[in-house]
């Protein structure tokens, strides 16, 4: 049975909300207080919240097709067609349209790319100067993520593109449209028509390189906007899948590498453990791994999957109706005490031993057939670029006690990420 939430209640969730400065707060204090399922309880906005692994199992794998990913807003506004957007049939397509340049298989093609593109924003350092993580990270991720999935050199562009991608993300970030769906929002046309017109252009080019290369043997790119135009795909559903593909792909990063340094800053043993690991191995890094994963485990940048509920759905404490929104908590499931022994402690030691958690409670990309696309290539991107951040530069953490937790579109570190960066 759903229990009630109380006055009291009401005002933990408050004070927890001041106290953390975000709802990961409150939503804690629900969980603590009423269990593995709960409604939200704002005015004119009540979606369900459940988590847990049986509920993950339910959403994610055997009751999946109760769910929609598709929904009414910004979100969706904004992708379009996009795969992450789409369901049944129409996903499908897109998604083994787009399986083949995710491939494990595929991944060593991309390391020398991740290299060079983070030694290009490290070659903007000036020795002893001050860095903020979030930024170069965004810088790093944004650049991996042109060059690997549609060949293109951004270097040159991110003066004009940087702007309208922060806003991009800021449009789809959590904000007052939640409330009052449909809230004008002034500010934002200029920057999305920008990035649109960019990733026009780039299909343009490539087109047009197909064009030209038919008379003459020119070098096919093999990358995935190949694989979207070879498939017929039109302009409109191709810039879909890259703009999908560009804002899951890079802010999901940025948020990994920079969470990592903040947790690497906030524990200086383990910090020199990891620098030592990389000074003195060759390519395995296995406490780097470890603490790749619990910082994905502490802070996963997407901490909630987001449903509108099509049939009803049955959970061991209550129903949640046709119609109504849903949340399934990454964020609570991977810090449930009952799971996770210390579960609000950094141990990157626990990933040592082997799985000693059940199935389905570790999600940091989900999981059945709508988990993370890019999970393989995020998890070999985060390894690659750290050691090459570590192996070129000492990083001296300068606010490291001042961080926490933001809800944007994902969970960044806020302020920001700061670091003293000294050349080795
Ligand atoms: C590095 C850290 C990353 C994290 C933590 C992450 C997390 C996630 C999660 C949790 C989901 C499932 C959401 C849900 O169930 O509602 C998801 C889906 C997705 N991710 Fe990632 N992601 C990451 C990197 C990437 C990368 C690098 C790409 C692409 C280049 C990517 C592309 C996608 C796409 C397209 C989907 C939708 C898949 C579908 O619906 O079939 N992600 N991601």
């Amino acid at each position: 049975m759903k229990k009630a939430i109380t006055p009291e209640l009401g005002r933990e969730a408050l004070l927890a909300f001041f106290k953390t400065r975000s709802p990961l707060g409150p939503l804690k204090a629900m969980a603590k207080h009423v269990g593995r399922f709960f409604q939200i309880p704002i005015p004119g906005f009540r979606p369900y919240v459940v988590f847990g692994p049986e509920a993950a199992r339910k959403v994610l794998v055997t009751d999946r097709n109760k769910f929609l990913w598709r929904n009414t807003d910004p979100v969706t506004d904004l992708l379009r067609r996009g795969v992450l957007v789409t369901d049944g049939e129409e996903h499908d397509h897109y998604r083994g349209l787009m399986e083949t340049p995710f491939h494990p298989s595929q991944l060593p093609n991309y390391t020398q790319m991740m290299i060079e593109q983070t030694d290009r924003v490290m070659s903007t350092w000036q020795d002893g100067q001050t860095v903020d993580m979030l930024i170069e990270g965004r810088k790093i991720a944004l650049l991996i993520i042109m060059q690997t999935l549609f060949s293109k050199d951004a270097w040159d562009d991110i003066p004009k593109i940087w702007n309208p991608i922060l806003k991009t993300i800021q449009y789809v970030s959590p904000g007052a449209w939640i409330l009052w769906r449909k809230i004008p929002r002034f500010g934002y046309g200029k920057s999305l028509k920008a990035i649109d017109d960019y990733l026009y252009q780039i299909i343009d080019d490539r087109r047009q390189t197909l064009n030209d290369g038919q008379s003459s043997v020119v070098h096919r790119h093999n990358d995935l906007l190949q694989h979207l135009i070879d498939a017929g795909l039109d302009d409109d559903t191709t810039r879909d899948q890259m703009l999908t593909m560009l804002i899951a792909g890079h802010d999901t990063s940025t948020a990994l590498l920079a969470w990592t340094f903040a947790l690497l800053g906030q524990h200086p043993e383990i910090h020199s453990q990891v620098v030592q690991e990389i000074d003195q191995t060759e390519g395995k890094y296995q406490l780097l791994d470890n603490v790749i994963k619990e910082s994905l485990r502490l802070y996963p940048p997407i901490h909630i999957g987001n449903r509108r509920v099509a049939e009803d759905v049955e959970f061991a404490e209550g129903t949640v109706p046709a119609g109504e929104r849903m949340f399934y908590s990454i964020y609570l499931t991977q810090r449930d005490p009952a799971i996770w022994e210390n579960a609000e402690d950094f141990c990157p030691e626990r990933f040592s031993h082997g799985r000693k958690t059940p199935p389905m409670s570790y999600i940091p990309f989900g999981g059945g057939p709508r988990a993370c696309i890019g999970a393989a290539f995020g998890q070999a991107e985060a390894r690659i670029v750290i050691a090459r951040l570590l192996q070129t530069f000492a990083f001296e953490p300068l606010n490291a006690d001042k961080i926490h937790p933001y809800m944007g579109a994902t969970l960044e570190p806020h302020p920001g990420v700061m670091m003293k960066v000294v050349r080795r």
